[in-house]
């Protein structure tokens, strides 16, 4: 294990663990700006208690944020995405991605990111990112996924990291000058699907409708028939597919 100073955060750098949320969640108090990283996880896990298929090759990284009011850590979903499109684009000129609700990046439809916010249950928030590098075995997964290898770019993980370490850093000072808007404004700019047809898989049923938007904490607005639903957890599909 190693620790350095990396763009204001103090890193963690581990060759194997079980999950850097996990690794994170042990931390003393008093680690803000600590970000945990692996080479392997044993015990990745994503949304929904599902698993994070996580051999060596991706980046895994957790950022521990401490003292964040209860208000504002939803909207951090919204900025870890945001803050990983512009530290890919960064480094990928010219690579199309999309947000996907809550906090997926897409390329062509295809998932190659993955964002995980949990609480330790007292002031500690865990911000948990994925990044498909190079191709993962996608047989078993829920949605089509890709890496920057498939489509076309190499990316040295340390590049990535540092790149997005900054820009969250960058965005989180945004967010504390000008409140939510901005960091909302940047992920409805690269949203897909706004508009269009949606299946929203609930826990305990299916709805179907329109992406009607988002409001102002970052809520998924579904519009059924004239009716907006406002959902908070859910997994959405494009379209009226009848299969999931
Ligand atoms: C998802 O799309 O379901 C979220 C996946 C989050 C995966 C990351 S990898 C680093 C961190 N450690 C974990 O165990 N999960 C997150």
């Amino acid at each position: 294990m190693t620790i350095r100073s990396v763009q204001g955060w103090s890193l963690i750098e581990k060759e194997e663990t079980d999950s850097t949320n996990e690794d994170v969640k042990k931390l003393p108090p008093g680690s803000d700006k600590t970000a945990v990283c692996a080479c392997i996880q044993t015990g990745g896990h994503g949304r929904m208690g599902r698993r994070w298929i996580s051999p060596a090759g991706n980046l895994y990284v957790s950022l521990c944020l401490e003292k964040i009011p209860p208000a504002q850590a939803g909207i951090y979903s919204f900025l870890a995405a945001v803050a990983l499109m512009q530290a890919i684009e960064k480094l990928c000129p010219g690579l199309q991605m999309h947000c996907k609700w809550p906090n997926d990046l897409l390329i062509n439809g295809k998932k190659v990111t993955g964002i995980l916010l949990e609480t330790d249950g007292v002031d500690r928030l865990i911000v948990g990112i994925g990044v498909n590098l190079i191709p993962i075995d996608e047989s078993r997964l829920l949605y089509p996924v890709t890496s920057l290898r498939q489509e076309g770019f190499d990316v040295d993980k340390t590049d990535l990291l540092e790149a997005l370490l900054e820009s969250f850093g960058q965005w989180q000072i945004r967010l504390k000058t000008q409140g939510k808007e901005p960091v909302l404004s940047a992920w409805k700019r690269k949203a897909c699907g706004i508009g269009g047809s949606v299946t929203v898989n609930l826990p305990d049923r299916q709805l179907r409708g329109t992406f009607y938007g988002l409001d102002q904490d970052g809520c998924f607005l579904l519009n059924k028939e004239g009716e907006i639903l406002k959902i908070t957890a859910g997994d959405i599909f494009f379209g009226r597919t009848e299969k999931n």
